[in-house]
């Protein structure tokens, strides 16, 4: 059974993202977030989503003919419209309580053949399925992707011995065939592969910055020049977002095991701590190590 229809829920960095990348595979996708709390329009919070994807510099994540394909919804208001798709990819906040009951009521409104993944960055699938019923967990897998979803090839595909057989290989096909994707199968770890190793340098470039007294530029420079990434590590952080990095550190703490070597650099470093809470949350806040908003006085200290 073909996948021709989606639905994205979460219309932040990464929901907007995937969704935007659905649609320029020339499919239709359902973009849902909450109901907007201000004014009259419901639908504000993911309506806002898709017009940002169009004047995202340089470059859009959007190709502009096809925005048409994505529809803006809400949670409350449109969940029944996902009876008809076959492909929801929960990308909510990094939160399993919240992501745990999101999947109870798409459980019930989902047709048996619809496939449920979760884009979480850092919690285990085992975790993300506990106490949901045996119709969910032949139907759930994650698909985490990257970001920007437009550009970054990687998908890493974490499943269960529960998935039915067939779904896997649905999203594997679509995966590669419309949305361009490389898929690496993980094991069902906290961080998954990608996140393991990436939280490892940007713990160790926070930390030498700080003991060699190193400028962000001085140090993304060696990284961008050295080949990984492309951004540098600070760069990076701007890019997906600083107040990502404690629910992952958090979660590694919670969920690895008290041998494993991770657990030695999972620390939150104070300087993230001071940078959330005052706002500097990267591209998507106040500005992060670089990219102070535009007209902005501010100083990082
Ligand atoms: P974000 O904070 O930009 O967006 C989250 C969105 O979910 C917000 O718009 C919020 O209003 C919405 N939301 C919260 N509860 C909801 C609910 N019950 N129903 C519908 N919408 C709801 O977060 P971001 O960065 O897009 O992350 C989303 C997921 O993707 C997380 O699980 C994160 O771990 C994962 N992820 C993030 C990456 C990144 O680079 N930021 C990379 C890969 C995965």
């Amino acid at each position: 059974m073909n996948i021709e229809r989606v639905a994205v829920i979460g219309a932040g960095v990464m929901g907007s993202g995937i969704a935007a990348q659905v649609a320029n595979a020339g499919i239709a996708v359902y973009l849902l977030d909450l109901p907007a709390q201000e004014g009259s329009n419901r639908n504000a919070i993911a309506e806002a989503a898709i017009a940002k994807l169009l004047t995202t510099e340089p470059p859009p994540l959007m190709l502009s003919e096809n925005v048409g394909l994505i529809h803006p919804g809400n949670n409350e208001d449109d969940l029944f419209r996902l009876a008809e798709v076959d492909w929801v990819i929960e990308a909510v906040v990094e939160n399993p309580a919240v992501k745990r009951d999101l999947y109870r009521k798409l459980d019930k409104v989902c047709r048996p053949g619809t496939l449920i993944s979760s884009n979480t960055s850092s919690l285990p699938l085992h975790v993300l399925t506990q106490e949901l019923p045996d119709s969910f967990k032949r139907r759930f897998l994650i698909t985490h992707f990257f970001n920007p979803p437009r550009y970054m090839r990687l998908l890493e595909l974490v499943t269960s011995s529960d998935l039915a057989p067939e779904a896997l290989d649905r999203i594997r096909v679509f995966a590669d065939q419309k949305l361009g994707k490389g898929c690496v199968l993980c094991h069902d770890t906290p961080g998954f592969i990608a996140n393991r190793i990436g939280t490892f340098w940007i713990q160790t470039a926070i930390r030498e910055a700080i003991a060699l007294n190193l400028s962000v530029e001085q140090s993304d420079a060696v990284m961008t020049l050295f080949g990984i990434p492309k951004t540098g590590v600070f760069g990076l952080l701007d890019l997906v977002g600083l107040d990502l990095m404690p629910h992952i550190l958090k979660s590694f703490l919670q969920t690895l095991p008290a041998e494993d070597k991770l657990r030695d650099i999972a620390a939150i470093p104070s300087l993230m701590t001071d940078m959330i809470e005052q706002g500097y949350t990267g591209r998507k806040g106040k500005g992060g190590f670089y990219r102070l908003k535009p007209g902005s006085t501010d100083k990082i200290k």
